[in-house]
């Protein structure tokens, strides 16, 4: 008698901790729509329309001298408060902009990987630090599902103004959990959809509350900050527990 009432007691908790890690397990589907926006690729992920990756050819861009004031690039390195020593993904590293202005703050032992899906970006880096004479920053040839980075191994992962064009966003942020050592984080880097002083095309736009919905799928990631220092995006802070 006593072990029937237990087990009824038990039935409910067990298929409550089963049906929690089904629905981890499930990620959620893309989708594809005929009817989208031209800047976009035409696929869904949690309602946002992705973004078509930037190809090489546009690296000037990157690189241009009015970018620090237009960005407040300075600003952005500044709100990271980067320590020496830390190991630090740069995931859609382009040029190298913000590898070079980040190697120098967690150097001489800190190093960065600057992580990149185009090896002519990656080329591109490589000169660019050679140019300068930095010797802590690494490149990485990624896909676009994985930054192939080992498990556990990274301090701070950044993206800036990458995230919304990844062609699979569930499983490059599965991937980044992975890599960040716990108390790890993630600094996404984004232009603020729905201000109006911001004149950028809606796909490469996202809002604090979509990218705070597709991170929150991560059990062991949570939301620790949304920093508006930037004149035009926004920065959130998720930290691996
Ligand atoms: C708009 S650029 C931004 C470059 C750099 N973060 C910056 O702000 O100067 C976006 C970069 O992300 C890269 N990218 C796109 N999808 C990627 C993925 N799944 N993994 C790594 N890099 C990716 C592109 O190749 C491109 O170089």
């Amino acid at each position: 008698m006593r072990s029937l009432l237990l087990r009824c007691l038990l039935a409910p908790a067990v298929l409550l901790q089963l049906s929690a890690s089904v629905f981890h397990a499930a990620p959620p589907a893309y989708e594809t729509r005929a009817e989208h926006d031209p800047n976009g690729i035409g696929k869904f992920y949690l309602g946002r329309e992705i973004a078509h990756v930037m190809g090489h050819q546009a690296a000037g861009w990157l690189e241009r001298p009015e970018r620090e004031s237009e960005e407040r690039t300075d600003l952005l390195i500044q709100a990271m408060q980067l320590k020496k020593g830390e190991i630090v993904a740069d995931i859609g590293a382009g040029s190298g902009y913000f590898s070079w202005r980040m190697a120098k703050e967690v150097a001489p032992e800190g190093k960065i990987l600057g992580v990149d899906i185009q090896p002519e970006m990656l080329d591109l880096l490589q000169r660019n630090m050679q140019r300068r004479g930095v010797s802590n920053v690494v490149s990485v040839l990624g896909t676009t599902t994985d930054p192939k980075l080992p498990a556990n191994s990274v301090d701070t992962i950044l993206m800036v103004d990458v995230y919304h064009e990844f062609d699979f966003p569930y499983e490059m942020a599965k991937a980044m959990v992975a890599a960040l050592k716990k108390g790890g984080r993630i600094v996404l880097v984004e232009f603020r959809a729905n201000d109006p002083e911001v004149r950028i095309k809606k796909v490469h736009t996202m809002t604090e509350e979509q990218a705070k919905k597709e991170f929150a799928i991560f059990p062991d990631l949570h939301w620790e900050a949304t920093l508006t220092p930037l004149p035009q995006q926004h920065i959130l802070i998720f930290r691996k527990l």
